[in-house]
C-alpha cells in the first residue's frame, strides 16, 4: 500500500472538473494580470494559461502553484496544447500585439486577426458552450472577429469594452470631485479606443445628475472644462504606454469583475462590446460597448440608455469606424 493509500481512505471519484474553469490565452502582460486579478478575488478555482511560448508559459504557471495556499488552493494548469482549456465556461482571449508608443489600437488589426485564427478554433473545440471574453486590442474588430470564427451565438461573445473606459472616467471625476470613484456613476460607451463616447447626460453622484447642475457639463463652452476629463481617458493607455510599456493592472481588474459577473450569473450591468445592430439606429454588424447585463448565457440584455442627439451621433461614428476596418480585415 503506498503511502496515499494508507492516508486516505476511498469514499468516491473527486469530480474532474471545479465546474467554474476559466482559461486565459496569452500569459503576457494583461493575460497574466487577468489570471492574478481572477485567482486573489478568488473568482474561479480554476484557471488554464494558454500561450505559445513553452518556457514562459510553465514559468507563470509555477509561480502562481507556489501561491495557491495563499488563494484558496485555486488549481492553475497550463499548456501549450489547448486541450488544457477543455470544459472551461470563460475563455479569455488576450493574446497577440500590443501597441508600440505612438501606434493606435486599430494599427493591430490584422495582425491580431491571423492569430485569432488559431486560436478561437482550438477553444471553440474544447469549450463548444463556453463564453468568450475577447481583449486583445482593437478589442471591438477582434470581438466581431471572434463571434465569425467561432460560429457562436452573439450573446455568447463578449468584448472587455468600455468597462475599463468607463473606470478610467469615473476615477477622473472622483478626483475632481473628491468623492469615491464607486460613488461617481458615469458610462462611456463605444469603442474603446480613439472614439469613445461619454454619456455626459447621464453622469451623476447619488442620482443628482450633473448635467443639472452644470448644462454645459462635457461641452466646448463649459468654464470648468469637463470635456477635457474624456480626453484624459482617450488619452490614459497612450500615456501608461508610454511611461511603462504596456497597461495591465486596471484591465486585469476589470476582466475579473467581467469574469464574476458571468460566473456568478448576477445580472450586474457592465459596458461591454456585443452586436449593436439596432441600437440606437445603427444599422450595422459592429461590435461596440453599450451598458450590458451579464448572466452565465453571456450578456442576457442591453440596456437602452436615452441619449442625447449628439451622443448618438458619436455612437454611430464609432460604429462607422469600426465597419469601415471590418469590410478591409482578410479574414
Ligand atoms: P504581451 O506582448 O505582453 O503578451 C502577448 C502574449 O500573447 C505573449 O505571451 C505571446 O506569447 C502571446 N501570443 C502571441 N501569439 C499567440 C498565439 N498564437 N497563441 C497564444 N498566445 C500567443 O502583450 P500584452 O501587453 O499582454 O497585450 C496583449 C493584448 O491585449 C494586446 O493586443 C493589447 O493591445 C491588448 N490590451 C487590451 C486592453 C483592453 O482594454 N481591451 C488593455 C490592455 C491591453
Ligand atoms: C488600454 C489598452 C491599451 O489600456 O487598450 O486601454
Amino acid at each position: 500500500m503506498s503511502l496515499k493509500e494508507q492516508l486516505l481512505g476511498r469514499v468516491a471519484e473527486a469530480p474532474a472538473h471545479s465546474g467554474n474553469k476559466v482559461t486565459v490565452v496569452g500569459v503576457g502582460q494583461v493575460g497574466m494580470a487577468c489570471a492574478f486579478s481572477i485567482l486573489t478575488q478568488n473568482v474561479a478555482s480554476e484557471v488554464a494559461l494558454v500561450d505559445v511560448v513553452a518556457d514562459k508559459l510553465k514559468g507563470e504557471m509555477l509561480d502562481l502553484q507556489h501561491g495557491s495556499v495563499f488563494m484558496r488552493n485555486a488549481r492553475v494548469l497550463a499548456s501549450t496544447d489547448y486541450a488544457v482549456s477543455a470544459n472551461s465556461r470563460l475563455c479569455i482571449v488576450t493574446a497577440g500585439a500590443r501597441q508600440k508608443d505612438g501606434e493606435s489600437r486599430l494599427d493591430l488589426v490584422q495582425r491580431n486577426t491571423d492569430i485569432f485564427k488559431g486560436i478561437i478554433p482550438q477553444l471553440v473545440k474544447h469549450s463548444p458552450d463556453c463564453i468568450l471574453l475577447i481583449v486583445s486590442n482593437p478589442v471591438d474588430v477582434m470581438t466581431y472577429v471572434a463571434w465569425k470564427l467561432s460560429g457562436f451565438p452573439k450573446h455568447r461573445v463578449i468584448g472587455s469594452g468600455t468597462n475599463l473606459d468607463s473606470s478610467r472616467f469615473r476615477v477622473l471625476m472622483s478626483q475632481r470631485l473628491n468623492v469615491a470613484p464607486s460613488s461617481v456613476h458615469g458610462w462611456i460607451i463605444g469603442e474603446h479606443g480613439d472614439s469613445s463616447v461619454p454619456v455626459w447626460s447621464g453622469v451623476n453622484v447619488a442620482g443628482v445628475r450633473l448635467r443639472e447642475l452644470n448644462p454645459s457639463l462635457g461641452a466646448a463652452e463649459d468654464k470648468e472644462n469637463w470635456a477635457e476629463v474624456h480626453k484624459q481617458v482617450v488619452q490614459s493607455a497612450y500615456e501608461v504606454i508610454r511611461l511603462k510599456g504596456y497597461t495591465s493592472w486596471a484591465i486585469g481588474l476589470s476582466v475579473a469583475t467581467l469574469t464574476e459577473a458571468v460566473l456568478r450569473n448576477g445580472g450586474q450591468v457592465h459596458a461591454v462590446s456585443t452586436v449593436v445592430q439596432g441600437y440606437h439606429g445603427i444599422d450595422k454588424e459592429v461590435f461596440l460597448s453599450l451598458p450590458c447585463v451579464l448572466s452565465e448565457s453571456g450578456v442576457s440584455h442591453i440596456v437602452k440608455q436615452p441619449l442625447t442627439d449628439e451622443e448618438t451621433a458619436q455612437l454611430k461614428r464609432s460604429a462607422d469606424i469600426m465597419h469601415e476596418v471590418q469590410t478591409r480585415l482578410k479574414m
